[in-house]
């Protein structure tokens, strides 16, 4: 089982992320949380580079797939196969959002490089949590090389188009209320759709 949560910078999935994580350990089941990029050292060093440097679009699009594929095929695989519930704070709809509905890279060849670099690994459900830039870009704890409103914005739409087009797997979860009703929302549908 994977779960993944998606947002824009700002939205609050880390936190959500970490709370799942931590009530699926509560209640002795197998899980793991990762995030992306990162994960294993060379995704985090990847980050590390993302994060910090002045990218062309196509070099930081190549470098936010490597780094999923080392996460994919080292750790999320073998997870799965072990059995764990694999939590993923980011995956390959972050980039469908920033790199695609963002920076305007192709979506058709972002789908495919995704599927290359994942082996073509789907989420079995994702939490889109939705939030406006302004009140996004107030939360952030640290900078980010994306808080610019605009283009959040564009990012944030991409993430409702995503949704619209696969209401099955995408759950949408307003971000505004505090950590621990999104939370109930979280596990509300859990239990509904998959009973835990
Ligand atoms: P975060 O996980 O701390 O939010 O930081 C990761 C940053 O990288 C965030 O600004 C979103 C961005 N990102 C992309 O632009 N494309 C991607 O495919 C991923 C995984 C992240």
């Amino acid at each position: 089982m994977l779960i993944t949560f998606e947002g824009i910078d700002g939205a609050g999935k880390t936190t959500q992320a970490k709370r799942l994580y931590e009530h699926l350990i509560g209640s002795r089941r197998k899980a793991v949380l990762y995030r992306e990029p990162g994960g294993v050292p060379v995704s985090e060093k990847l980050r590390e580079i993302l994060v910090l440097s002045d990218l062309t679009v196509q070099a930081e699009l190549f470098l936010f797939e490597a780094a999923r594929a080392e996460l994919v095929h080292r750790k999320i695989k073998p997870d799965l196969q072990a059995g764990f519930i694999v939590i993923l704070d980011r995956f390959t709809d972050s980039t469908l959002a920033y790199q695609g509905y963002g920076r305007g890279i192709d979506l058709k060849l972002i789908k495919e490089l995704n599927d290359f670099a994942t082996g073509g690994l789907r989420p079995d459900v994702t939490f889109l949590l939705d939030i406006d830039p302004r009140s996004a870009i107030e939360r952030l704890a640290k900078r980010s090389r994306f808080e610019d409103p605009d283009f959040l914005e564009k990012v944030r739409r991409g993430y409702l188009r995503i949704a619209e087009e696969d209401p099955e797997r995408v759950m949408v979860i307003p971000s505004h209320p505090p950590t621990e009703e999104v939370f109930a929302e979280v596990r509300r549908f859990l239990k509904e759709k998959f009973d835990f």
